[in-house]
């Protein structure tokens, strides 16, 4: 399902133009920022050596996942910067392990608490090689005007489907733990869970796809299974 990032489309440096210069504090930030705006080249893939630690997983404490109506679940996430990489990649394990025991084929960071702009992917069938992927300040620079219907799913809304229609493909661009840039075609179900994924990072549940009537009554049955203790 990859495809190869295209080298003729540069990222247009959009961010350096909002960020003023007005102290040393800031003039830091932004200089880290510049930085990674100025990496030199597009990645064509994702480095997989990012994830060796994938071959011990299963014996990975999993990192607990937030349940809805969680408030951190409805708050905007912040930008990743340089300076957070070595962190994320100490939460990866314990939320990959999460992922793939769930199981679930993608996990953003406020399911685990974290307000940062970052999610796991990995849509992989369950008996084929793992794809996984690590989409860090993801954007979506396009999307077609076909749509397309998909059951959906939630880690932080268990047992509770719905159908939602997304954009059938999109053109994703984020980076990763190196700072570089990759630019990623996805349709289907990849596409799909990227685009579900990305909402958890604005503090969108899937849920907000469908009627007020529908949301309603999809949280209200995940309240009452909540309490009665089931999963
Ligand atoms: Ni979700």
């Amino acid at each position: 399902m990859r495809q190869p990032a295209d080298p003729t489309i540069w990222c247009p440096p959009a961010r350096m133009q909002v960020l003023p210069l007005q102290d040393a504090t800031q003039n830091l930030h932004s200089n880290l920022i510049l930085h990674w705006h100025l990496a030199p080249a597009l990645a064509t893939s994702q480095d997989m050596s990012e994830f060796d630690f994938l071959s011990g997983i299963d014996a990975v404490p999993p990192t607990p996942i937030l349940i809805a109506p969680q408030p951190v679940l409805r708050e905007v996430t912040r930008d990743v910067r340089p300076e957070d990489i070595a962190f994320i990649r100490e939460q990866l394990p314990g939320m990959f392990s999460a992922m793939y025991k769930a199981p679930g084929i993608g996990l953003a960071a406020p399911q685990v608490g974290l307000g940062m702009r970052f999610a796991l992917v990995d849509v992989a069938e369950e008996d084929a090689p793992r794809e996984p992927m690590l989409l860090i300040n993801p954007e979506i620079i396009s999307d077609s005007d076909q749509l397309a219907a998909r059951e959906e799913g939630c880690l932080s809304l268990p047992n509770q489907y719905a159908e939602v229609v997304r954009p059938e493909s999109i053109r994703v661009r984020y980076r990763n733990l190196a700072g570089e840039t990759i630019e990623h075609d996805a349709s289907g179900l990849l596409a799909t869970c990227i685009q579900h994924e990305m909402d958890h990072l604005d503090g969108i549940l899937f849920v907000d796809h469908l009627s007020t009537l529908k949301r309603n009554m999809i949280m209200r049955r995940l309240a009452k299974e909540q309490k009665l203790g089931r999963r």
